[in-house]
């Protein structure tokens, strides 16, 4: 097996004058390719952590390697080629532009100014930015926008590694939500070995491949994939952690797409209406939905029957709630619980793919 792209084995650091470790004896790797997150309270030894991996902070002992190299015995700015940083306030320079800012390492590299050019280009163009706005300043641009200059400045000589030390963490939640998302999906375009500092859980759990728990005092008390963690919280730290609603935020990270659809209780438009009561009956409910194949063009309840000769056309309540195939269980949920019909209809565009009432969604964290 090849050697992970970060590895702390044993790190501690004690700051001079402290009588109590910020970082204890903490060992976990970060494989090439994956979002790490290192999530726990206020002072639990997160950034300290992270300073340590870019050697701005020495350790007391211990040793760290990132790609390959030992990060102690090598030069500092050696090991920080390979590392891109965004802070939490961006710490981007108010009186340098947009570019000039992606720019900063670059620069330093003492790439021709082309080369840079055409890269500052390409990062604003990756991070969802105007080129226009390479000519601005950072105050005039809004704080979403520049956490994705950040980024973008971290990813500018393209290093390996990405630390990440609480990057969303001054913006509002809608644009912290949608910044994760674009996080994500740019990983999937970069593919790069992150360690991203939080301490909201939820956002560990949605951005990591593997969560980090860390208790006071820089202990390490749980470390593994969040889905493993959500289920099996290996004490009362890391269960009260995760929350009264740690069920909910499993639900969070099944896919729709990967259960099983129930067909419903659907008949055509046409069928007679004994069908309607021998489908409803069958799934225990009071009303049917009518469609047919991948269609599905609203509901009535079995009430609204009894004068009529087949199931008709018009009329039809439409399902309030449609479900995108690309949601979570916990979506689904959402959608059951809001619906006149306690199911939730699936669709994967317009299609009809099937329904999903609560049993059936209790069900996947059952297991
Ligand atoms: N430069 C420093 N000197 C002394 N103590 C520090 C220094 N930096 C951090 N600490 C202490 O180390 C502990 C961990 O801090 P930090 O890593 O910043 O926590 P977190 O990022 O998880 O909030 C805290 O108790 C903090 O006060
Ligand atoms: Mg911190």
């Amino acid at each position: 097996m090849s050697e992970p792209m970060i590895r702390l084995e044993n790190v501690s650091k004690v700051f001079p004058g402290s009588e109590v470790p910020a970082v204890a004896d903490l060992s976990f790797d970060v494989p090439e390719g994956e979002i790490v997150v290192l999530v726990g309270p206020s002072g639990c030894g997160k950034t300290t952590t992270l300073k340590m991996i870019n050697r701005i902070i020495e350790p007391t002992s211990g040793s760290i390697r990132v790609a390959g190299m030992d990060a102690v015995g090598t030069e500092p700015h050696i090991l920080r080629r390979q590392i891109g940083y965004v802070i939490q306030q961006t710490g981007l320079f108010p009186h340098r532009t947009i570019g000039q800012n992606i720019a900063t390492v670059p620069k330093l590299l003492g790439w021709d100014k082309v080369r840079i050019e055409d890269r500052v280009a390409e990062l604003i163009e990756l991070v969802g930015l105007e080129v226009e706005m390479a000519e601005r300043y950072p105050a005039e641009l809004s704080g979403g926008q520049q956490q994705r200059v950040g980024v973008a400045r971290a990813l500018a000589a393209d290093p390996p590694v990405l630390l990440m030390d609480e990057p969303f963490g001054a913006v509002d939640p809608i644009v912290r939500a949608r910044l994760q998302d674009e996080l994500l999906r740019l990983q999937e375009r970069v593919k790069k070995t992150i360690v991203f500092v939080t301490h909201d859980i939820d956002e560990a759990i949605q951005l990591g491949d593997r969560v980090a728990i860390l208790n006071i005092g820089g202990v390490l008390e749980q470390f593994g994939p969040p889905e493993q963690i959500l289920r099996d919280p290996v004490n009362d730290f890391v269960a009260e952690f995760l929350g009264t609603d740690r069920g909910l935020k499993r639900l969070s990270l099944i896919p729709i797409r990967e259960v099983a659809l129930d067909t419903g209780p659907v008949v055509a438009p046409g069928d007679p209406i004994s069908a309607a009561h021998h489908v409803a009956e069958r799934y225990g409910v009071d009303w049917v939905a009518v469609g047919s194949r991948n269609d599905l063009y609203g509901w009535l309840p079995l009430d609204q029957l009894v004068e009529m000769q087949a199931i008709p056309t018009d009329g039809l309540i439409p399902f309030k709630t449609s479900l995108s195939v690309d949601g979570s269980l916990k979506e689904a949920l959402d959608a059951v619980v809001s619906s006149h019909t306690r199911v939730a209809a699936v669709f994967d565009g317009d299609r009809y793919l099937g329904m999903l009432t609560a049993e059936r969604i209790s069900e996947e964290i059952v297991q």
